[in-house]
Formats: C-alpha cells, sequence, structure tokens
C-alpha cells in the first residue's frame, strides 16, 4: 500500500487549535471530583441553549441515546410507527425499533440524499388510513413519529415536514447528529431547533466531537425537557432513589461537556471553513471535464455545513480503489441502506422499495472533509480523482 497522502479522519490539527483549553477543562473536572452531572454538564448544556436559541438542552450519553429517548419520552413505543429515511446511519431506525415501534420508510431525494417530503406526504395521505384522527401505518400500527434526517449537514425540508406532523398530529423528531450549526435558510433558525425534539451526536468525528461517546436532546418544552431527563436518569422524579418508570442511565459524562464546552466557540468558524473546503472541491471538479461529466458533486445550499462532503460516481468502488492506491482515504456513507440491512429482514422489504436510496448506497463516496483540509490536500485529492476516472 502506498503511503497515505490525504487522511480521511485527522484531528491533528484540531487539537493544535483548541487542545490546551480542552486540556485546562478536563482539568477542571478531574480536580473537582464531579464526574456524573454537576457544573461541567449544566455549563455546557446553557451554552449549547444558548448557541442554539432553546430554551432546553439535555445532555445525553450519545446520539443514538438522545433519538431513543426524545422518542420514549413522547410515548412512542410498541404499536406504533415511525417515518424515517432508508439513506442515514442505522441509528436513525434503530432507535425506533429499540422502543418497540416500527420504522418505515419513504424514498430520499436523488439530489439532496434527504428524505423526500413529496413521498412523504403521498405515504401519509395515500398508504395510510385515518380512522378516528390516528394515522394507521399499512402494517396497522399507529403512525405517531415522523423522524427526518439532516444528512451529511445538509439540512432537509424541516419546514414541509413541521406542516405535515401537524397535518397528521405526529410528533417531529430530527436527527440532527450531523448537523450542528446548520441554519435552515429563511427560517433564520438552526437545524434540530424546528421539532419536538432534535437529536444531536458529539461522536469524536463530527463537527462539535467529544473525546468519546455523547448527544443531546434539544426540547422547546419544559415538560418534555424534564421527562426526557427523567427517563434518562433511571426513571427518578424527585426523590433519589423512588423510581417513575423503568429507565435508562444515559447522561452526558461532565469531561466530555468539558471538552464541548471548550470546542462550541469553534464550531462557527470551524463550519465555515468545512464550506470553504467544499467550494474548493466544487471549483477544481467543475474546472475539469472529464470530472465535470463524471462526478456529481454536492450542491452549495445556503446552511450546509458539509460534515461530509460526498460526490456520487459510476463505478464507485473502482474509483474508490484507485484512490487508495494513490494515497487518497475515502469514505462509503453508506453502502447498505437501512431497508436492506440484516437487523430489519422483518421489515419484509425488496430491494428495489426504495430506488433512489439503492442508488445512492451504489454511487456515494466521501471525499476527506474537515476544516483544516489545505488547498493542496483538496488539490490532490481533486486530481487523484481526475487520474483515477480518466483511467476507466
Ligand atoms: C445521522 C446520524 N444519526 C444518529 C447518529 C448516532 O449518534 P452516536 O454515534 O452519537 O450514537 C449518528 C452518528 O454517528 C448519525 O450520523
Amino acid at each position: 500500500m502506498p503511503d497515505v497522502r490525504v487522511r480521511f479522519v485527522d484531528l491533528q490539527a484540531q487539537d493544535a487549535a483548541v487542545g490546551d483549553a480542552v486540556r485546562a477543562a478536563v482539568d477542571e473536572v478531574l480536580q473537582s471530583h464531579a464526574f456524573v452531572l454537576g457544573p461541567a454538564v449544566a455549563a455546557f448544556e446553557q451554552a449549547l441553549a444558548r448557541y442554539l436559541d432553546v430554551p432546553h438542552v439535555v445532555g445525553v450519553g450519545s446520539g443514538t441515546d438522545a433519538l431513543y429517548l426524545a422518542m420514549v419520552a413522547a410515548g412512542i413505543g410498541a404499536g406504533d410507527a415511525v417515518l424515517t429515511s432508508p439513506f442515514s446511519f442505522v441509528a436513525s431506525a434503530s432507535a425506533i425499533a429499540r422502543t418497540g415501534a416500527r420504522p418505515y420508510f419513504v424514498d430520499i431525494e436523488a439530489e439532496s440524499f434527504n428524505l423526500d417530503p413529496t413521498a412523504t406526504a403521498r405515504w401519509l395521505r395515500e398508504d395510510c388510513r385515518r380512522v378516528g384522527g390516528l394515522v394507521h401505518a399499512p402494517g396497522g400500527e399507529i403512525v405517531r413519529g415522523l423522524l427526518p434526517v439532516h444528512l451529511f449537514g445538509r439540512p432537509c425540508a424541516i419546514e414541509v415536514f413541521r406542516e405535515l406532523a401537524s397535518e397528521h398530529g405526529l410528533v417531529l423528531i430530527e436527527d440532527a447528529a450531523q448537523a450542528i450549526g446548520a441554519r435552515v435558510a429563511g427560517a433564520g433558525r438552526s437545524a434540530g431547533t424546528f421539532g419536538r425534539f432534535g437529536c444531536f451526536s458529539f461522536y469524536p468525528t463530527k463537527n462539535l466531537g467529544a473525546a468519546g461517546d455523547g448527544g443531546c436532546v434539544v426540547c422547546l418544552d419544559e415538560a418534555d425537557a424534564a421527562a426526557l431527563r427523567m427517563r434518562a436518569r433511571h426513571g427518578v422524579d424527585g426523590d433519589p432513589y423512588r423510581h417513575v418508570v423503568a429507565g435508562v442511565a444515559s447522561r452526558l459524562d461532565a469531561v466530555q461537556a468539558a471538552v464541548l464546552g471548550a470546542k462550541l466557540p469553534h464550531v462557527d468558524p470551524w463550519n465555515a471553513a468545512r464550506r470553504a473546503v467544499a467550494e474548493r472541491y466544487d471549483t477544481l471538479l467543475a474546472a475539469d471535464p472529464t470530472l465535470a461529466a463524471t462526478v456529481r458533486r454536492p450542491a452549495l445550499t445556503p446552511g450546509h455545513v458539509f460534515h461530509h462532503y460526498v460526490v456520487r460516481v459510476r463505478e464507485r468502488d473502482r474509483v474508490r480503489s484507485g484512490l487508495a492506491a494513490e494515497g487518497i482515504e475515502t469514505q462509503v456513507y453508506y453502502p447498505i441502506p437501512l431497508h436492506a440491512q440484516p437487523c430489519f429482514a422483518t421489515l419484509d422489504h425488496r430491494p428495489q422499495d426504495f430506488p433512489e436510496a439503492d442508488r445512492a448506497s451504489r454511487e456515494c463516496l466521501a471525499l476527506p472533509m474537515r476544516p483544516e483540509l489545505a488547498d493542496e490536500q483538496v488539490a490532490a485529492v481533486v486530481s487523484a480523482l481526475g487520474r483515477v476516472v480518466g483511467a476507466s
């Protein structure tokens, strides 16, 4: 294997920029011995609430737990159905299954990779039945939730989803795991702040990453925030050893909260730098006639924070191996759409049920993306891509 010239993940440069502040904040927690909840977690929750301009942020153990806890706090469980995207990280759908509800899918938009709002409206109006004000899914479950994903950092059609949720009496839960700081054009607000619940992940490579697992749920309603906190803290309500429901232990670690608090002021400049990298890719890919004709570039839509820069290309696996041979690391998000995942085999989908999700999983290729990616590195990726694509 050749030397790696451009890594896909490289957190060194971020550490050089914020490492001292992060280590000082962690040291403070270590000296305080307040490892579970306590002031570091409260301070981060408040800082994030100010940043997102929302009343309540509840820190939890991961983005996956954020989705699960939002749904159980909304009362979603066995006998219910929740609609989501078939083209996402598995947690978007596995969190639904974990509540006891059944995940349903409709297809994505080819252009954005996000849940298609027209297909969603059609599914709710034509495939479901209304009985006594409730929406019944084709399998008989009651549709309680709508869970769109802001995939790769690009805001989905969240305002349309909000209208659909309100029209059909559904709980809107946003999977904003990849989209912290993504502003929704025209609305002047961030992804994750439109639904009854907005769920974020602080997985280390996310645009705001911890030094381990972490996540949070944003709620607009105080009672929702309290229900969620209670579920995430063993179902304790008031008296510390009185448990009103069988909850879970899912708390944002104090050490992680300290790391995140030190990084939070950098999120906007980092997102702007990611966008500048995306613009550089776009310019170089468009300037080469062969690449312009064969590599489909993501649109530079307003608000997109480019957690990933994902192009589409035919013969994706050959292109990926060719890039690896040139020392360029890439990733495939996601090689298997959710309806085809073995863990959802009981949902009985056929491979072609969601053709756009299927096509995306065959063609998508994530190129290296991070705020610190230098111009020469972007140029090296694009020229290697030119050689590999041109060699077919
Ligand atoms: C779209 C999406 N949803 C949910 C999650 C789950 O987050 P976590 O890894 O923090 O559990 C992730 C993170 O990987 C994600 O990308």
